[in-house]
């Protein structure tokens, strides 16, 4: 399927926001997993960009509320007259991206038009170096300077003209042993923070799971599985391939016969720790990520869907799906409303001009732009104007 989410879901939110009805919600996707195992990492690839704290032992110590905004492009013109303002050039602009942020991979700099801005600060970030700084300070300005967890979630808004309005969540690893501040009931307090974020029906969950470890010995599937028994709403993502001992792998994982997921396992390879100090760009990485699935003699042959760039496109699938599953009630209330429409359009008759007469041969409008151009692109039915329900 080729229809491009992002401006799905903004026609979509346009048309609702015109006729006055409810946007279009979608899910919340969480990563969960066992500390360490690679949540930020993965969260930071999906979204495309160099902005979250990671290494080695506790460093997500609350949750993080990472809500995506779309904003419309600026304006070609403008930036044209601008020479002061003119967008930094783009060394991704050819290569493929995750669809949920499409360019700007591994740049340090913003991307032109966009920004973060935290709950916590009426302050407008362009330096995505300088918002990891500061989820770091607010971290421990509540969580305090040794290892202890707050429930106090940050939260943080970006905005790009490249991103879906769509939020995910980054949370605390699962631990079992308490270190430094922690207290003794420290397992408990983060499976229950953890079990309050994925228990949502409407929350797609990114199972976690180091490819180093046994996977029976994964808490994320556990996890996942105690909310979601069906696997009905659980990704599983596999990661540090990469780390896996010679002459093993996860073959088996990948193609589901371990453990059954409806939405599958995915294997990726982020960024090491020595890979982040070096300050390897995401672009580098990802080039090297999907060499590593190209040349492996057991990933070789599904490649294509292994890495990053293949999560992103699930991850997006997901969405999907998930707005065609609405797809039966947004027409049966656009229906409703344009048959009002039409009534008090025939009431006012050709001659008058009232305001509201305008306000309604506009909604008719997107309605029918909405019908033809999307709902019958996303799920191949059409949608009769001339019938009135
Ligand atoms: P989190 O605690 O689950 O959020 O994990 P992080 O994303 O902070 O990653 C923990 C450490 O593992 C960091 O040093 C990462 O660089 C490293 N890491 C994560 N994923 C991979 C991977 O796929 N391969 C390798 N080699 N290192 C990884
Ligand atoms: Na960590
Ligand atoms: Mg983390």
């Amino acid at each position: 399927m080729d229809v491009d989410l992002i401006q799905v879901v903004n026609r979509l939110q346009e048309t609702f926001t015109a006729i006055g009805g409810d946007s279009v919600d979608l899910p919340q996707c969480v990563v969960v997993g066992s500390q360490s195992s690679g949540k930020s990492s993965v969260l930071e690839t999906i979204v495309g960009k160099d902005f979250l704290p990671r290494g080695s032992g506790i460093v997500t110590r609350r949750p993080l509320v990472l809500q995506l905004v779309h904003t419309p492009a600026p304006h070609e013109s403008n930036a044209a007259s601008s020479s002061s303002s003119s967008p930094p050039h783009n060394a991704d602009a050819n290569e493929p991206q995750p669809e949920l942020l499409r360019n700007a991979a591994g740049s340090r700099q913003a991307t032109y038009g966009e920004y973060g801005e935290f709950l916590h600060l009426d302050k407008r970030f362009t330096d995505f170096n300088e918002i990891k700084r500061e989820i770091e300070n607010e971290t421990f300005r509540v969580a305090g300077q040794n290892k202890g967890v707050s429930k106090l979630p940050i939260h943080l808004k970006i905005f790009s003209p490249n991103v879906l309005n769509l939020t995910l969540v980054d949370l605390p690893g699962l631990t079992k042993i308490p270190v430094g501040d922690q207290p003794s009931d420290i397992e408990r307090q983060i499976r229950s923070l953890v079990t309050d974020y994925i228990s949502k029906p409407n929350c797609i969950i990114l199972a976690i799971s180091p490819a180093n470890v046994d996977l029976a010995n994964s808490d994320s599937l556990k996890l996942a599985r105690s909310v979601d028994p069906q696997g009905r709403r659980t990704i599983g993502v596999l990661t540090k391939l990469d780390l896996m001992d010679q002459g093993t792998h996860a073959l088996d994982i990948l193609t589901g016969r371990v453990y059954p997921l409806k939405l599958g396992f995915i294997g990726v390879v982020n960024r090491s720790q020595q890979d982040i100090n070096g300050n390897v760009s995401m672009l580098v990485a990802r080039r090297a990520e999907e060499e590593f699935f190209r040349s492996h003699p057991a990933y070789r042959n599904i490649a294509h869907r292994c890495g990053t760039k293949y999560l992103a496109k699930t991850l997006n699938q997901v969405l999907m799906n998930h707005i065609r599953d609405k797809l039966p009630d947004m027409k049966a209330r656009l229906n409703t409303l344009m048959g009002q429409t039409q009534q008090e359009l025939a009431a006012f008759g050709d001659t008058t001009f009232l305001g509201d007469q305008h306000r309604g041969t506009l909604v008719l409008k997107l309605m029918t732009q909405f019908a033809r151009d999307f709902v019958a692109s996303i799920d191949g039915t059409t949608f009769d104007l001339s019938t009135k329900e």
